[in-house]
């Protein structure tokens, strides 16, 4: 296959870029970026693509530990996508410097604003702002298709002026907070049991005990768990029961739950 696209999505919006970012290169492969033990990850397509949803700032700690692991052949297009609700933060610049440490050029970065999914800072967003941005970035997206179908080498776009050290200190926050976010997780009585969040969950984080979900200490915060719950029984401490829940709508919760390859 000439190109591939690594995804890191919680809640399906990088996972729909990918999937439209395929369909405009064509001949592209579309593989999961997920929790593993393999110590390496070789790509041996022409073009290399990665699409994440900005945490914090920054990348997820799930898509840097799968940059540190990427081999690609020596002469490929590089590129990545990264997503965020409002501000990407240095997000591509921690790309660009993760990739460079295991000698991969980053030849184009770009960010694109998608609706909201952190669930802390409020529900879903309404139709029309979900419906305006998601046009938007379907636009911009058919620009970076035409950038690297020509291979096209630039800079990395850094939508907001934001101080790098700014990031790595919000990044470094955050990584801590996971711990304490992971404990407010639970299910309430609505839980039936059956499991999806188990299967959602990027990192096997999430296990059934007695029929009910428990969480370990390997979390990325990405809400799958909770998002994707079918009864709404997943609970984020008390701020999520009056709040409104989000998932891509054009993205089926099978569609996160397949292994690496996709
Ligand atoms: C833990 C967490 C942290 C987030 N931090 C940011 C952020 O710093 N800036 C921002 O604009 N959006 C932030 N978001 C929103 C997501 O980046 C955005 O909704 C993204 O499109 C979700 O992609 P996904 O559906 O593929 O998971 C955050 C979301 C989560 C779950």
């Amino acid at each position: 296959m000439p190109n591939e696209i690594f995804f890191f999505s919680g809640t399906g919006n990088s996972l729909a870029l990918a999937k439209s970012l395929a369909g405009k290169l064509g001949n592209t492969r579309l593989t999961r970026i997920a929790y593993t033990d393999d110590a390496e990850i070789v790509s041996t397509a022409e073009k290399v693509g990665i699409i994440y949803p900005v945490y914090s700032f920054g990348m997820p700690k799930i898509v840097k530990a799968f940059i540190g692991k990427l081999k690609v052949p020596p002469n490929s297009y590089v590129f990545a996508v990264c997503n965020y609700a409002g501000m990407s933060g240095s997000s591509m610049k921690q790309t660009q410097k993760a990739l460079a440490a295991g000698n991969i050029k980053l030849n184009a970065g770009f960010g694109l604003v998608m609706p909201s999914n952190y669930l802390p800072f409020g529900g879903a967003e309404p139709e029309e702002k979900f419906q305006k941005k998601v046009g938007r970035a379907e636009t911009r997206l058919e620009r970076i298709a035409g950038i690297v179908k020509a291979g096209e080498s630039r800079n990395i776009e850094n939508p907001w002026y934001f101080p790098y050290w700014l990031t790595e200190l919000a990044n470094r926050y955050f990584l801590k907070s996971i711990v304490k976010e992971v404990k407010k997780l639970h299910a309430d009585d609505k839980c039936t049991g059956c499991g999806l969040c188990t299967k959602v969950c990027p990192t096997v984080n999430v296990r059934l005990v007695e029929g009910k979900p428990q969480w370990g200490t390997n979390c990325e915060l990405c809400l799958a768990c909770l998002q994707w719950c079918p009864v709404h029984a997943v609970q984020m401490g008390n701020i999520s029961p009056d709040r409104k829940r989000y998932h891509h709508p054009d993205i089926q919760a099978k569609e996160l739950i397949t292994d690496r390859e996709f």
